[in-house]
């Protein structure tokens, strides 16, 4: 079967095409402050029961399956759920299907914890972010009394183009406002958990890099097509347009501006993170 032909969930781009270079440019970022949300509980990690929606290529759960007692994954795409077959092998505690996360298979309260690290923004195409309302309500029938559902996202400050923590985006504003739109902002995803009962509703800063540190360190990474397949962003521009932004990377690495801009971001990183993990309990 093709690439192409294989199942697909994101509401704007092609995953199965996305996951070629994924795991070579992206890193799992917040894996200990999951941790800790999930310790947080206070059922023994040798007890707990995890679920991770939209789980790519299986990044996150190779490396939580070794604290848990099982854990579960639903994705989209045919792509990822292979690629994390092959991360993950025979290991007896994994169970991985290919599905949807507005609609889950398994019975009511059936996890301690419920995670999706970057998954949201895929979610909805309409401003009222209607999907998102169906997953949180999905997630809290599905996750045990007193469990934790977390949220790894991003916020408007971070997604900015001119002043966020992603020096790239600066060469890409179209499709950073267009990203933007898909984000939905934390304060009203915060009012949303409460308004569905949720309780201990927080938000976290995790430790850790989205991006593999060549981004960090080498301008030339963002005009390669891999790592370029490998941000959902570039989905929002056309061939024409990414032959634009190269170029204009080009001109900023020669005369030097390029540099000063990572190092802006970098600073704006440290101050405001990469990424924001919320996160909230189902009442008792
Ligand atoms: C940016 S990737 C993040 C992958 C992984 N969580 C990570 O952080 O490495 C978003 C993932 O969400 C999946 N996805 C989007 N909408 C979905 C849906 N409704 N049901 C299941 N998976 C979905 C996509 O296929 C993709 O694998």
């Amino acid at each position: 079967m093709k690439k192409s032909d294989k199942k697909n969930a994101s509401s704007y781009c092609n995953y199965n095409d996305t996951f070629i270079s994924y795991d070579q440019n992206r890193q799992p970022n917040g894996l200990r402050e999951l941790l800790h949300i999930f310790k947080e509980t206070r059922v023994p990690f040798e007890e707990q029961v995890v679920l991770e929606g939209g789980f790519g290529t299986g990044a996150y759960i190779d490396q939580i399956r070794h604290h848990m007692k099982k854990i579960y994954g639903v994705e989209g795409s045919e792509q990822g759920y292979e690629e994390t077959q092959k991360k993950v092998g025979d290991a007896k505690n994994v169970h991985l299907q290919i599905g949807n996360i507005l609609n889950l298979s398994f019975s009511d309260d059936f996890f301690h914890a419920y995670m999706v690290n970057q998954v949201l923004h895929h979610l909805d195409t309409e401003p009222s972010y209607p999907n998102l309302t169906l997953f949180l309500k999905e997630s809290r029938r599905v996750i045990k009394p007193g469990g934790v559902l977390t949220i790894n996202t991003s916020t408007q400050e971070q997604l900015n183009p001119n002043s966020g923590v992603y020096w790239n985006y600066k060469y890409i504003e179209k499709a950073a406002v267009a990203m933007q739109a898909r984000y939905i902002p934390v304060p009203i995803l915060l009012s949303r958990l409460g308004k569905l009962g949720f309780t201990n509703i927080k938000t976290t800063i995790p430790s850790g890099k989205l991006f593999q540190e060549q981004y960090y360190r080498n301008p030339k990474v963002a005009m390669d097509t891999d790592f370029q397949k490998a941000d959902s962003i570039y989905c929002f521009l056309s061939a024409e347009e990414i032959v634009e932004t190269n170029a204009l990377i080009r001109s900023s690495i020669d005369d030097g501006s390029v540099y000063q801009h990572m190092v802006q971001a970098e600073r704006q990183a440290e101050k405001i993170g990469e990424a924001v993990i919320v996160s909230a309990r189902t009442p008792l």
